[in-house]
Parts: structure tokens; sequence; C-alpha cells
């Protein structure tokens, strides 16, 4: 009988819970036994796991967050403690490893891969959406929703106070959750790390918007960006305008999945358990053209996965 581990690693996504449940339960139906690993790859390395049943996933699917924890693990980096976490997979006979996380983690199972028989599958969930081989992770959904309802919000004010709103989103090293929120809000300005900007021109811009009569204006950056709050005082300074900035922070890794984000962590679930069944291996699973598909692991670790920069367009020609 298959046994199969499941972890959730890296940054934690809602949606995580409704792919344990599905996997869980899916696997459960055709057999296998399940454990589930708790905080990500520490887990790996200090053999920390509990059996999983169709009755230890009732009640989460509409939950954000993580029912076996997460854990950024600089430990698993260090090839003893791969090398630990692999030596663990063996002792436990764990055939098949479910990795639900992002781009991060899937460089790490790509590694464990290399040393170890363990066939592993990735479930793309991350708020930033920036995994090669999927168009939209699970959990991105649910954070584009959550900062669109707070961006809305600093709108009212914003044109209250006839002020400039300076909005960071998530997104380190990417620019998608930038991206979607800001065509979403109708900000006047997008900036995002893939994109370096002029910051004259951004003064350019809000000068130009005011003469036409808007004197408040939203400028959505990602957090990779460099720094807000210096960027924000730059433009006081520089216009005379009253600007103000908002970071939105940690709002955007928990809530309720929304329906979107449970749909596909469920979709991706069920084709992680059908791809395990097949025996096939080092693969991650992702939605590409409406179809749930698999990418190998390395091509997805190996491959940036592109910003449409002509939404940035789009934004900028819907601001006039
Ligand atoms: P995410 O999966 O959300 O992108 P991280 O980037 O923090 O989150 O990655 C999650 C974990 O994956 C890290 O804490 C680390 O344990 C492991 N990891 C990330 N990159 C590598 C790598 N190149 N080699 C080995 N392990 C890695
Ligand atoms: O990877 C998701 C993410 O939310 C990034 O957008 C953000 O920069 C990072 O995690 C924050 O990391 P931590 O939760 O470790 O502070």
């Amino acid at each position: 009988m298959k046994k199969i581990g499941i972890i959730t690693s890296g940054g934690d996504a809602p949606g995580m819970n409704a792919a344990i449940r599905t996997v869980v339960r899916l696997a459960h139906s055709k057999g296998f036994k399940l454990v589930g690993f708790e905080r990500g790859y520490e887990g790996l390395i200090t053999n920390t796991f509990r059996p999983m049943g169709p009755r230890s996933v009732g009640g989460i699917i509409n939950r954000g967050g993580t029912i076996l924890y997460t854990a950024r693990c600089p430990e698993f980096e260090k090839k003893s403690g791969m090398q630990k976490a692999a030596e663990n997979l063996e002792k436990d006979k764990i055939d098949d490893l479910v990795v639900i996380g992002g781009n991060g983690s899937f460089q790490g199972a790509y590694e464990l891969s290399k040393i170890c028989d363990t066939a592993i599958i990735g479930v793309p969930s991350t708020i930033d959406n920036d995994v090669f081989g999927t168009e939209e992770t699970v959990g991105f959904d649910t954070a584009v929703n959550t900062a669109m309802e707070q961006i809305d919000k600093i709108r009212d004010t914003a044109v209250s106070h006839e002020r400039i709103f300076v909005i960071e989103v998530m997104g380190r090293t990417r620019g998608f959750i930038a991206l979607a929120v800001g065509l979403a809000v109708g900000a006047e300005i997008i900036l995002v790390p893939e994109v370096k900007f002029d910051v004259n021109k951004i003064y350019d811009t809000l000068e130009e918007n005011h003469k036409k009569g808007k004197k408040s204006s939203l400028i959505v950056a990602a957090e990779g960006i460099g720094d807000t709050h210096k960027l924000t005082k730059e433009i006081s300074q520089h216009t005379g305008y009253e600007a103000r900035l908002s970071v939105i922070g940690y709002v955007q890794r928990g809530g309720n999945p929304t329906a979107r984000s449970r749909f596909l962590a469920s979709l991706f679930g069920s084709k992680a358990v059908e791809v395990l069944s097949n025996g096939e291996k080092d693969k991650i699973v992702g939605l590409q053209n409406g179809k749930i598909v698999t990418v190998s692991l390395e091509e997805s670790c190996e491959t940036i996965k592109p910003l449409d920069e002509k939404i940035l367009q789009l934004a900028k020609e819907l601001a006039i």
C-alpha cells in the first residue's frame, strides 16, 4: 500500500487547507496511507508527522492558513539538513511526497528529488503567483481580493482628502499581486520589481492628473520595488501634494479562501493524486489554458515566470 507524505511549505496561502483536504481524501479513497509532516521541510528533518484520514480534514476547506503549519527552513538548504530529510523519508517508507508551496519550496523539492527515491509532486500554493508552469497559484485570488477590498476603502479617504496614496502590497521579488490588484482598483500608477521606474515620471503623471482635475491618485506598489516610505515622502516634498503610505501587509496571507482558490486547490490536489497514482514523479501540477496539467519540477524551477507588462500599459491607458 502506497504511503504518501504531505507538507505545506514557505509562505502560507489561503486554500492550502483545501489542497490538503483533497489530497488526503482522494488518496485515502485509493487505499493509500497518508502522513502529514508539520512545518514544511522542518518536519521532514525532525521527522514530525501525524497520520491523516478523511476525518482529520473535516471543516477546513473554508479556513485560511494550514493545519500542518508551515515554516521557512534554512536548515533544509544545508546539505546535512536535506540529507536528514531524505533519510527520514526512507526510514518512514514514504513512497510519494506532496509539497504544497511556492517556487522556493519547489526549488527545495527539486534538490531533494536528486538525493532521494521518494516521488515528489508539487501543488503551487503561494499568494505571489510566481511559479512557472501555472497561470495561477492557490491563494493568489484570495490575496488579490483581500487587497482590493482594502484599497477600495483607501480610495474613499484619498478622494475625500484629495491625497496621493502609495499602497504597498506583498511581492518581495515579483509584481503579480500589484499588477492584478492595481488594475482591479483602477490605480493611476502600478510599480512592480520587474520594471524600473523613474520617480520624475511619477511626479509628472501626478501633476498632469492634477491639471486634469484628478486631485487624488493611487499608486499600487509591490514591496519589492524598494522603500515605499521614502517614495511617499519624496512625492510630498517634490509635488507639494499631500501623500500618505498604506501597507496592506499580512492580511493578504490570511482569511477564508475565495471560491476560486478553493476550486483551484481541489483541482490541483486531485491532479496530484492522479499523477502519483500513475507512478509519475518530480513534477508540479498547474493551470494552463483552462486545463490542469503537469510540468517537470526541473522546468518549473529553472524558468522565471514572465510578467505581462501589457497589463501595466492597459492600467496606464485606463487611468486617464
Ligand atoms: P515559498 O515556497 O513560498 O516560495 P520560500 O522561498 O521560503 O517559500 O521556500 C520555502 C522553503 O523551501 C525554504 O524555507 C527552504 O527551506 C526551501 N528552499 C527554498 N529554496 C531552496 C533551495 N534552493 N534549496 C533547498 N531548499 C530551498
Ligand atoms: O511568499 C509570500 C510572501 O507573502 C511574500 O509576498 C512576502 O514578501 C513574504 O512572503 C513575507 O515573508 P514572511 O512571511 O516570512 O515574513
